[in-house]
């Protein structure tokens, strides 16, 4: 494990939480945060109207959900001011006709610019990225910061383990919490789910399954994004992973210092450097406590290299395309 020092604790006052894109990730992180009674929230959107139109409507329903946290949606990021936690989401899916490219380079400048601001606002804030190209969106948000790496953080790792935590559910007919599951590298195709460290009460799936079996799960873990895309034909996920945004706002607010996996910058763990790519790691108050570095075999290590190369061809594409990094 590498250790990180730790800057002083956020979690010893009223919290609020900036989430910036009210579309449907940031409304439902927004309302999973106030509902479970985690911290008030700022909500801003480039829509006028859209964020103040979903807080008015997150506030007309506490009577009923019976919490007293509030929401605000705002167009303007000084309401953002002293954030513990920012959480970026907005950006534009991909569309007809759009290379992954010039994706990156539209998000590249959305993220950019959101963090710039927030920044100016919410300087000891923890960074939550979500945006796709999540691991690259996650080093842009970082090298336009100027914070220290164990400040920003990507969110992926959490989703792909709760998918692939669900098939194994499904699939063995078991509880879902009775299974423990880790997912490492870029979000993406090369993503490294590992069955080795995917377990039912502590029995790992290798001894419950056929590698067969196994491997159908995996691939469905790697495709889990696109097969909802397939089905809601508009759009993308947003529950589960609203609800993995949340897990880790969580471990951050109540400091609990929990083991996930995330995009973290990695400064020689596993061999690998100045790139953010999901490994598992230890949220608290204080950012990125540690990073944890698995024993993998040498076909895991060779797949998350693998997996490091794109994120970091990408991550070199889109430094050529985006002026103006500090
Ligand atoms: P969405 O299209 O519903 O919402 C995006 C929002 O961003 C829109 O409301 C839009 O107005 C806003 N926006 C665009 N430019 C902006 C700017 N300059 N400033 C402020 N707001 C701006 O998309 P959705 O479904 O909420 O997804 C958001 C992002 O999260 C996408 O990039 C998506 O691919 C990504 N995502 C990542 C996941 C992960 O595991 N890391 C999981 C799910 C989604
Ligand atoms: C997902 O995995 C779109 O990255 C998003 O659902």
């Amino acid at each position: 494990m590498s250790n990180v020092s730790l800057s002083s604790s956020v979690c010893d006052k009223s919290s609020k939480v900036s989430i910036i894109g009210a579309g449907n990730v940031g409304k439902t992180v927004a309302q999973r945060v106030i509902e479970h009674n985690l911290a008030n929230v700022c909500l801003l959107d480039i829509v006028e109207g859209l964020p103040q139109g979903i807080a008015l409507d997150l506030m007309e329903a506490r009577g009923l959900e019976l919490h007293n946290r509030r929401i605000v949606g705002t167009n303007d990021y000084i309401d953002t001011e002293n954030s513990d936690v920012v959480v970026i989401t907005a950006g534009i899916a991909r569309k007809p006709g759009m290379s992954r490219e010039d994706l990156l380079q539209l998000n590249g400048k959305i993220v950019t610019q959101a963090v710039r601001e927030c920044v100016k606002y919410s300087p000891n804030a923890l960074y939550l990225i979500i945006t796709n190209p999540l691991d690259v969106m996650t080093y842009l948000a970082w090298k336009t910061s100027g914070l220290p790496p164990y400040k920003m953080v990507g969110m992926a790792g959490v989703l792909d383990s709760a998918r692939l935590q669900t098939f194994i559910a499904m699939s063995l007919g078991v509880a879902m919490d009775d299974v423990q599951t880790m997912v490492l590298g870029g979000h993406g195709d090369l993503m490294l789910p590992l069955p080795r460290y995917c377990t039912v009460r502590g029995i790992p799936i290798t001894e419950l399954m056929d590698e067969a079996r196994i491997a159908k799960l995996v691939q469905r873990t790697r495709d889990g994004g696109a097969e909802i895309v397939k089905l809601l034909k508009t759009g993308s996920a947003y529950y589960a992973p609203a609800s993995s945004a949340c897990r880790m706002i969580e471990s951050v607010l109540l400091n609990e210092s929990r083991l996930l996996p995330a995009a973290v910058y990695l400064q020689g763990e596993y061999g690998l450097r100045d790139l953010f790519l999901g490994v598992p790691c230890r949220l608290g108050c204080g950012g990125v406590e540690q990073i944890l570095e698995l024993n993998l075999t040498e076909a895991e290590l060779n797949a998350l290299h693998q997996s490091s190369k794109l994120v970091k061809k990408n991550i070199n594409l889109a430094l050529e395309q985006l002026v103006n990094l500090t």
